[in-house]
């Protein structure tokens, strides 16, 4: 604060401008200048001198207003309802009734599904140079169901719950330890019964076959002709993605557990006891081994390499992919906070598994497997050497020897699971209430959304013009109808990042504003410029506020 002080010196008065300021909690006064004699004179001075200092001080950079957005938490039902509400998913044949554990997806859904997968078959297939893609057929041969032993192992138990009377299904290991998730009371164990959950089917003449419950047999059974086709050698993988099937006694929780439901799998071969050649990928996440369960201590974070380091992960193969497939979340914008890695227990292993580790994701219904990372051995391989009497060893140049290989980790993802993830993370509110899908624009179903705000034919001429060449590329829309904000808050309720708008400078400056969904933000740029620059936002190469002034 300034303020003038009068000083008599030998009697006469003199004026000084001066300033107190708080110093360390305690009130200093500093003299500034010297006003001169006189009253009149000494106040005039003081104001030339403020509007002086106002000037040499920087203009304030224009303020813009934070839109704070809120992740809010949500339960299965009410992503479930908010997905039927704007197209994602909705019951199958919800005319008749629908059928239980079958969903079909709608406008946005089909594209989020696509979207997750081109970018899973992107990541784990395009760029990688051990690993291609197959598509094997959905009905095989029956024998195949033989070999891998689910013929005979693939199973759960039907019980019915003792307090409730609601039947659920229950793994063969977990019988007596599990509880209803109705209503927390105990399962009959007299009257519980194994229950096969391939689904049968007649095929022509020919007779009984199965809908496939996993991908992952389609990769054994084409392991030596992709190998020699496509000249992998050891390490390599092969990949899939494509539905499966599976009878489940009770499908619940929406998309979580279905009956129909498509895998993204990748079958990893390597010769026994061959080193992982890869770097382990810099990621932190809560450990939750099978000592942790066993001793009932606490999951711990920890860098996935020093659980390998530690031995807590056994295999450096299993330590790589583990932090590769969280990598792959990450990247896409899952919340790290929500995961979990967790080894399975002894007695809950797969028919096939030497070890498994599963990513977890905390869903609102409790700690649940996305993803899991066994370690297969040989086992189907020679299971299908048996059965089919082929020879599927490969030529091992270095020890001269025949050999057939081990699948050292099997990355299984559901894509109907990483869907639930990814919108449930993505689920915001802004200040209003709102909902914003905060979607990484990767996966977003409409990558942008124009607005011609000008209700004039040759805007809206010049507006579709915009319209038609982006859509050459993208998945966008075209709205003209609603205000402004009204247009803005549709499509931030579906995940679209960026809205372009053509405005009545537009056609004189051709050029249009793009609004970014996470900020509200907007800048103006040239429309020989859009496609590049909304092509470099949608691939997360360039940050919004780089691209241009803000306005
Ligand atoms: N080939 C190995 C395999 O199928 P799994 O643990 O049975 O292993 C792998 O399944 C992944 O498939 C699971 O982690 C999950 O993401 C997805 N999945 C399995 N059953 C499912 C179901 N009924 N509904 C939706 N997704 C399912």
């Amino acid at each position: 604060m300034v303020f003038i002080v009068k000083k008599k010196i030998n009697g006469k008065e003199y004026y000084y401008l001066n300033e107190n300021k708080r110093v360390d909690g305690k009130v200093k006064t500093k003299t500034l200048a010297y006003l001169g004699k006189t009253k009149e004179g000494a106040e005039k001075k003081m104001k030339d001198i403020l509007e002086g200092k106002k000037k040499s001080e920087k203009p304030k950079k224009k303020e813009i207003k934070k839109v704070k957005l809120i992740h809010k938490e949500i339960s299965i039902e009410e992503l479930a309802s908010f997905c039927k509400r704007k197209g994602f998913t909705y019951p199958s044949a919800e005319i008749y009734g629908g059928a239980a554990g079958f969903w079909d997806f709608g406008h946005l859904g089909s594209e989020l599904k696509n979207n997750i997968k081109k970018n899973w078959w992107k990541f784990h297939v395009r760029q990688r140079e051990d690993i291609v893609g197959i598509d094997g057929s959905i009905i095989t041969n029956p024998k195949v169901w033989e070999a891998s032993g689910h013929v005979d192992s693939f199973s759960d138990l039907f019980v019915v719950c003792k307090k409730c009377k609601k039947p659920g299904k229950v793994d063969k290991n977990e019988l007596g330890k599990v509880k209803c998730p109705n209503c927390g009371g105990d399962f009959e164990e007299k009257t519980a019964k194994e229950f096969k959950l391939m689904f049968e089917i007649n095929v022509g003449e020919s007779g009984k076959s199965y809908l496939r419950p996993e991908t992952a047999q389609l990769i054994f059974t084409n392991f030596r002709q992709v190998q020699e086709n496509a000249r992998m050698k050891l390490p390599f993988g092969i990949a899939q993605i494509g539905k499966a099937f599976r009878n489940e006694i009770a499908p619940r929780d929406f998309l979580f557990r279905c009956r129909e439901f498509e895998q993204m799998e990748i079958e990893y071969f390597t010769k026994l006891e061959q080193k992982c050649p890869y770097k382990i990928p810099n990621i932190d996440v809560l450990v939750y081994s099978e000592e942790h369960q066993k001793k009932n201590k606490e999951m711990e974070k920890m860098k996935i390499k020093n659980a390998f380091e530690k031995g807590i992960i056994k295999k450096d193969w299993h330590a790589y992919w583990l932090a590769t497939e969280l990598q792959w979340f990450f990247n896409l914008g899952a919340n790290s906070n929500n995961f979990r890695i967790r080894q399975h227990e002894k007695e809950e292993l797969s028919h096939y598994s030497l070890d498994t580790w599963d990513l977890e994701y905390k869903f609102p219904f409790g700690w649940k497997e996305l993803q899991g990372i066994a370690d297969r051995s040989n086992y189907d391989l020679s299971q299908h050497e048996k059965f089919s009497k082929k020879d599927l060893k490969l030529f091992d140049e270095e020890s001269k020897q025949k050999i057939l290989p081990h699948v050292v980790c099997e990355p299984s993802l559901g894509v109907e699971r990483a869907l639930l993830v990814f919108l449930f993370d993505a689920y915001n509110i802004n200040k209003d209430g709102n909902i914003v899908l905060k979607l990484n624009p990767k996966l977003s179903p409409i990558k942008a959304a124009v607005f011609p705000i000008v209700k004039k034919p040759e805007f809206e001429k010049f507006a579709r013009k915009i319209f038609d060449d982006l859509k050459e590329e993208w998945n966008v829309i075209y709205d003209g109808s609603g205000s402004i904000g009204r247009r803005y808050a549709r499509n931030d309720e579906i995940g679209t990042p960026f809205c372009i708008t053509i405005d009545d400078e537009s056609l004189k400056r051709k050029d249009v504003t793009i609004r970014y969904r996470d900020t509200t933000k907007q800048i103006r740029i040239k429309i020989s410029n859009l496609k590049n620059i909304l092509r470099d936002l949608i691939e997360g190469k360039i940050k919004f506020n780089n691209v241009g002034k803000l306005i």
